[in-house]
């Protein structure tokens, strides 16, 4: 089964009530945007807005008009959280068949489709069994109703484990500038070797978020690259996360149509090597090992 995805996904994690509290008109707007640019591939999870962002962007996306075989859908499963309006107590993960079944059902009824382009596993659980999850796979697959599997924050021997029982399209890990352990730890070469997508989630990392000494030396350093290549430092990190040979694509979390808009120019934007490295160095304020 081949998916196209666009070359950045619009992460709608904080489109919904833990952030933009998007109205419907609002929300529909957005999606036209991103989709008008080019990002037609939407990342969401069940948990997204105490487990109601799926819902909102399920009624925006309707009233936008544009039509479902146009755009890419990503939902995830698996994490009990404790808020919205679950009775679960304690945070947990759940990948027993029937969770991940109903899981899904849920992500379609609220996303008004009839099929999610890829299903993903929120979070890895000691607790899971391979077998279970691969016969969900299956079902859901045979009815139609995914297209594809992938994994999320999940080690190589965790997507191997579950890559023994069934096909592993992608897996959507923290990646960016400021959080370099994929490139580092063997997760990209695993990828690469077995043909599986790497999805950078937070792409453009801690820089804005965080006052910190890493923060203030990339910030140095990106006002000469912005000087440089005459784009804004966002598009510069996913530039420079997108410049890696996995094939890197960023699930950006913007809830800014322009931010969108202006991000697609990473697209065909090519580092210097010196300068991809500067931005590593500066990230570890030290020369490279
Ligand atoms: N699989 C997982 O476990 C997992 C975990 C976390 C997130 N995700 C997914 O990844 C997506 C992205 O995560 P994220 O929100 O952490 O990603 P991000 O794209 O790294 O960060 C987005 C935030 O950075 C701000 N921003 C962007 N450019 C900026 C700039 N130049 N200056 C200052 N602020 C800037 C945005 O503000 P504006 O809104 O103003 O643009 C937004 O608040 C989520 O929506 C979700 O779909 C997945």
């Amino acid at each position: 089964m081949s998916i196209t995805l666009s070359p950045i996904i619009a992460g709608a994690m904080n489109w919904g009530v833990w952030q933009a509290n998007f109205t419907t008109a609002e929300m529909a707007r957005m999606i036209h945007s991103c989709f008008d640019n080019g990002i037609t591939t939407f990342d969401h999870a069940d948990i997204y807005g105490g487990y109601t962002t799926e819902a909102e962007f399920g009624k925006a996306f309707t009233q936008s008009g544009i039509a479902r075989e146009k755009i890419q859908l990503i939902s995830k499963c698996g994490i009990q959280h404790t808020v919205g309006n679950r009775p679960t107590k304690v945070k947990h993960y759940d990948y027993s068949k029937e969770y991940i079944l109903w899981s899904a059902e849920n992500s379609l009824k609220f996303l008004q489709t009839d099929h999610l382009d890829i299903l993903l596993l929120h979070r890895p659980s000691p607790l899971m069994q391979p077998d279970e999850i691969a016969e969900a796979a299956q079902k859901l697959k045979q009815e139609g109703k995914i297209k594809a599997l992938g994994v999320s924050n999940f080690t190589t021997s965790q997507t191997e484990l579950i890559r023994s029982r069934t096909d592993v399209f992608c897996n959507q890990i923290e990646f960016s500038a400021t959080h370099l352990n994929p490139m580092l730890d063997g997760s990209f070469d695993y990828m690469m070797m077995n043909n599986i997508k790497p999805m950078a989630w937070s792409p453009i990392g801690s820089i804005f978020k965080e006052h910190n000494d890493q923060s203030h030396r990339l910030k140095l350093l990106l006002a000469e690259l912005v000087a440089k290549y005459g784009v804004t430092a966002d598009v510069i990190l996913l530039a420079w996360i997108m410049q890696h040979p996995a094939g890197v694509v960023p699930v950006s979390g913007s809830a800014s149509p322009e931010r969108f808009k202006n991000q697609m120019k990473a697209v065909n934007l090519k580092l210097e090597l010196e300068d991809w490295f500067a931005i590593w160095t500066e990230s570890i304020g030290n020369k490279v090992p």
